[in-house]
C-alpha cells in the first residue's frame, strides 16, 4: 500500500477549524497553556467520544471472542517493573548549551537528516548535529530520559509511596489477566479490550494533538496458543506462507504469524470503514533492528499526517514476554489449561511425545533458547498447559482524531444563492464519527405552526441521533455553519411542511436536496448513513 506523502491539507488550517469551531483547545489557555496537553470542546468530545465507540463496537461487541477491562490509571508499582518501563521507559534527551533549548536527541538527528548512534545503553550523536532552535553545535550527549509520570499515594511522600500514571492502558490487561479468564468464560485464543487514559511525559510534545502528554489509547490483547499448541491440537501450523484468507472465520489451525495478519488486516479495514481512505493508509514492516527484543513481528499502520508520514496504530506479535515477566514477578503460575491441547496429548503416545520434545529442543536451541526451558515448556505442555502469547494492536484516540480531521478538511469554491463565488469549507467526516448527524431548521422562526412543526421533526430525530436546532439566520449560512462541523444531513420545515408534511433533506458533501415526507426521514437517513 502507498500513501500519498503529499498529504492534502495543511496543519494550520485544521488547527484553526478545531479551535473555531469547538473541536480542540490549548488545555489551560486561560494561564497561558500548558504544553502537550489537549481539551476537548462540544464537537470534538462528541467526535472523539464516536471514534471510541465505533472502535469498541468493531473490537468487542462484532465478535465473540473479545472481551473488555476498564483499570484504574494508577496500580501498584510493581507492574511497571515487570513490564520494563521502570528500567527502559526512556527516550534519548539533549540539551543546547546556548539557547538551552532541549531536545529529543533521536528526533534532532532525523531532523537534519542523520541518525543517533546507539551504543550499547548509550547514545551518541553524529558529527555536526546542531540545535534546531539556534544552530550552536554546543550540545550535551543524550541521556536517558524515563517518561513515566510519578506520583504519591497516600500522605506519606517518600520512596516507598511512589506510584506511577500508567503510560499504557495494555499492563492492566495482562495484570488482570488471572481474573478475566474464569469470569469471561472464553478461552485462547480471545482477547481483552480497553481504552483509555496514558501520560508520558514527552521531552517535546508536537503536532498538535500528535505527541501528547496526556493522552487516549485504544488497546487490544488478543491472546493465541504458541504454535507448538497449535501443531499438537491440529497435527499442522498454518503459517501466512500457506496463503490463508484472513477474511473468514480464524481457523484453530492459525501460528502466531497469520493471527498477527489478520489483525493488521482487520485494523486497516476498520480505519476504511470510519472513512480513512485505503491509500492514506501504510503498513510499514518493523526490521528485525527495529523490533523489541521480545517482538516477532511488529506493523506500524502510518497515515499520511500533513506533517508526513506517521504512525497512527501499532500491531505487535509479542510472544509470550508480558504474561511471563509478570508470573516471573508476582510469582503466580500464568498459565491457562487448554481444553482442546489437553484431549490432543492424552491421545498421543510416549514415542510421540519424545519425537515432539526432541523437535521442540532443537527448533528453541536454533533461536538461542535454553534446553533446559525448552523442555519446562514441553512438560507443560503434556499437561495440556501454556503461558499464552499475545497479537497487541494499539491505537492512539487522539491521533485518530486528527488523522480524521486531516482527511475530512476541504475547501471548495461555490457560488452563493446569488451566483457569488465563495469558498466553502466543509468537514467530509463519515457520518459515523461526525459530531452531529442531523441538523433541523425551521425556515423562518415567526410563524409559530411551522416553529412547533419543525420542533417536532427535531425531537423525534434527537431520539436516535445527536441532531442540533438551528433557527438563527439565512438558510445557506446555517448550511455552511454545519458543513464547517461536518454534520451530513440538514433538515429544513418549510410552508409546503405544513401543506403536505414534507421536508427537504440537504447533504453535506453534494448539497444536493432532496423532498420526503416527515414518516420516511427517519429510514431514510438511517439507509444514507451506512454509506
Ligand atoms: N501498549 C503498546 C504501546 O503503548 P506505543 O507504540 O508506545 O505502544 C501505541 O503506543 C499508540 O499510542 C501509538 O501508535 C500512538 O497512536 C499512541 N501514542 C503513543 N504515544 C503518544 C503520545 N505521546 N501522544 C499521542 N498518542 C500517542
Amino acid at each position: 500500500m502507498n500513501a500519498s506523502s503529499e498529504s492534502k491539507n495543511n496543519l494550520e488550517q485544521v488547527v484553526s477549524l478545531a479551535k473555531r469551531r469547538g473541536f480542540i483547545f490549548q488545555s489551560s489557555e486561560l494561564y497561558g497553556g500548558i504544553n502537550g496537553f489537549w481539551d476537548y470542546g462540544p464537537m470534538g468530545s462528541e467526535l472523539k467520544r464516536n471514534v471510541r465507540e465505533a472502535w469498541w463496537k468493531f473490537t468487542v461487541h462484532e465478535r465473540e471472542d473479545v472481551v473488555g477491562l476498564d483499570a484504574t490509571i494508577i496500580m501498584h508499582p510493581r507492574i511497571w517493573e515487570a513490564s520494563g518501563h521502570i528500567g527502559g521507559f526512556a527516550d534519548p534527551m539533549v540539551d543546547c548549551k546556548d539557547c538551552k533549548k532541549r531536545h529529543r536527541a533521536d528526533q534532532l538527528c532525523e531532523e537534519q537528516g542523520a541518525k543517533l548512534i546507539q551504543d550499547g545503553k548509550n547514545w551518541k550523536l553524529p558529527e555536526g548535529t546542531k540545535c534546531t532552535s539556534c544552530g550552536s553545535k554546543n550540545l550535551t550527549e543524550p541521556r536517558s530520559f524515563n517518561l513515566m509520570f510519578k506520583t504519591y499515594v497516600g500522605p506519606v511522600e517518600d520512596e516507598s509511596s511512589v506510584s506511577y500514571l500508567r503510560p499504557e492502558t495494555a499492563q492492566a490487561i495482562f495484570a488482570q489477566f488471572l481474573n478475566i479468564l474464569p469470569t469471561s468464560r472464553k478461552s485462547v485464543p480471545f482477547g481483552v479490550a480497553q481504552s483509555g487514559k496514558s501520560f508520558r511525559n514527552e521531552i517535546n510534545p508536537r503536532n498538535f494533538t500528535f505527541r501528547s502528554r496526556e493522552f487516549e489509547q485504544m488497546e487490544l490483547e488478543f491472546f493465541i496458543r504458541p504454535d507448538e499448541a497449535v501443531e499438537l491440537i491440529c497435527g499442522r501450523v498454518t503459517t501466512l506462507a500457506d496463503n490463508p484468507d484472513l477474511t473468514g472465520k480464524p481457523q484453530d489451525d492459525w501460528g502466531w504469524d497469520v493471527w498477527h495478519k489478520y489483525w493488521v488486516e482487520q485494523r486497516l479495514a476498520w480505519f476504511r470503514s470510519i472513512g480513512l481512505p485505503g491509500d492514506s493508509l501504510v503498513e510499514y514492516w518493523q526490521t528485525r533492528e527495529e523490533l523489541a527484543h521480545y517482538a516477532r513481528a511488529c506493523v506500524d499502520i502510518e497515515y499520511a499526517f500533513p506533517f508526513g508520514v506517521q504512525e497512527l496504530e501499532g500491531v505487535a506479535a509479542r510472544s509470550d514476554f508480558d504474561l511471563s515477566q509478570h508470573q516471573k514477578f508476582s510469582g503466580k503460575s500464568m498459565t491457562v489449561m487448554d481444553d482442546k491441547l489437553r484431549l490432543a496429548v492424552s491421545e498421543m503416545d510416549d514415542a510421540k511425545k519424545a519425537e515432539f520434545r526432541a523437535k521442540t529442543i532443537a527448533s528453541w536451541k536454533a533461536s538461542g533458547k535454553s534446553e533446559e526451558d525448552a523442555g519446562a515448556f514441553c512438560d507443560l505442555l503434556f499437561e495440556g498447559r501454556y503461558i499464552p502469547h499475545v497479537v497487541e494492536p494499539s491505537l492512539g484516540t487522539d491521533r485518530l482524531v486528527l488523522a480524521l480531521l486531516c482527511n475530512a478538511y476541504d475547501e471548495e469554491e461555490v457560488a452563493d444563492a446569488n451566483g457569488k463565488k465563495e469558498v466553502r469549507t466543509v468537514l467530509r467526516l463519515h457520518p459515523a464519527v461526525a459530531p452531529i448527524k442531523v441538523a433541523v431548521f425551521p425556515l423562518v422562526k415567526n410563524r409559530p405552526e411551522l416553529y412547533e412543526k419543525a420542533r417536532g421533526v427535531f425531537k423525534r430525530l434527537q431520539r436516535y441521533w445527536n441532531c442540533f436546532w438551528d433557527e438563527s439566520g439565512a438558510i445557506g449560512r446555517r448550511y455552511r455553519r454545519q458543513d464547517e462541523v461536518g454534520t451530513p444531513f440538514c433538515v429544513t420545515v418549510d410552508f409546503d411542511t405544513l401543506e403536505n408534511d414534507t421536508v427537504t433533506v440537504r447533504m453535506r458533501d453534494s448539497m444536493e436536496q432532496v423532498r420526503m415526507p416527515v414518516s420516511e426521514l427517519r429510514s431514510y437517513l438511517e439507509e444514507a448513513m451506512k454509506v
